[in-house]
């Protein structure tokens, strides 16, 4: 099995700093952080609402990150020439409902399709690397390849929260297996992320054909306490 990537979602840095409406802790450093602890990518999500990266942070991280920078966006013309204008090599489309406390699950892919389709088109055109954030089930897998995505990154929101509540998760598990393998056969990159854990992670670190995991709010929970270098050097293992 080869390495697992590692992306870093430093959102919630940005959380912090927005509480207080101050300009500290600053996104910028916590990217450039995660880039020298051994972070494959840096992912930041710019919600409509801006209600923790803005477009001044995503505008720096953009400038001085040497490592790929992962946005997440909605499906909106405004995400979608903002992606465009920033030329960001990794994009993720997302849901996003305003009232939402975090994304709460994946894309639905037949709304919209042409639009979506359209969208995925022009940021691959812009030689942008295009995945979908999508729930475990088939039927999404085989629309992603349909729609022309690169890869997939599947919501591993349930299965985490049924092991941090040490509840049983052997069907969630099984689902994640079975879009990880049809995806890998339709040769869609498959990634995961939402909710991972030390636990949770190590245990998808076991699946073969994942790629790549995208880690942020117990990563950066965890930093409080060890450092954002301690904490990634720590996931990096448990994904290896
Ligand atoms: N991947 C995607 C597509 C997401 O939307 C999020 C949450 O913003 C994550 C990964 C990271 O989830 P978490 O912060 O729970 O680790």
């Amino acid at each position: 099995m080869g390495k697992i990537r590692l992306g870093v979602n430093i959102d919630h840095v940005a959380t912090v700093r927005n509480a207080r409406g101050e300009n500290y802790p600053k996104p910028i450093n916590a990217a450039l952080i995660a880039q020298r602890s051994g972070a494959d990518s840096v992912t930041i999500h710019l919600r409509e609402d801006r209600r923790h990266i803005n477009d001044k942070d995503l505008k720096e991280i953009r400038k001085k990150l040497k490592i790929p920078l992962n946005l997440e966006i909605a499906a909106t013309n405004e995400m979608l020439s903002i992606a465009l204008k920033r030329k960001v090599p990794f994009i993720c489309i997302v849901p996003e409902k305003r009232k939402e406390i975090t994304t709460e699950g994946g894309l639905n892919l037949s709304y919209r399709r042409n639009f979506l389709k359209k969208i995925i088109t022009k940021l691959k055109n812009n030689q942008s690397r295009v995945s979908l954030f999508i729930e475990p089930n088939l039927r999404d897998i085989k629309s992603s390849k349909e729609l022309n995505a690169d890869c997939v990154e599947i919501h591993t929101g349930r299965f985490c929260n049924l092991v941090n509540k040490k509840k049983d998760y052997k069907f969630e598990l099984k689902k994640i297996k079975n879009a990880v393998k049809l995806g890998n056969i339709l040769g869609l990159e498959v990634h995961a992320g939402h909710g991972l854990t030390y636990e949770s992670a190590k245990i998808l670190s076991r699946v073969s054909g994942i790629k790549e995991f995208n880690i942020g709010h117990f990563l950066i929970g965890e930093s409080i306490f060890n450092g954002l270098r301690f904490t990634i050097k720590k996931f990096r293992k448990i994904i290896k």
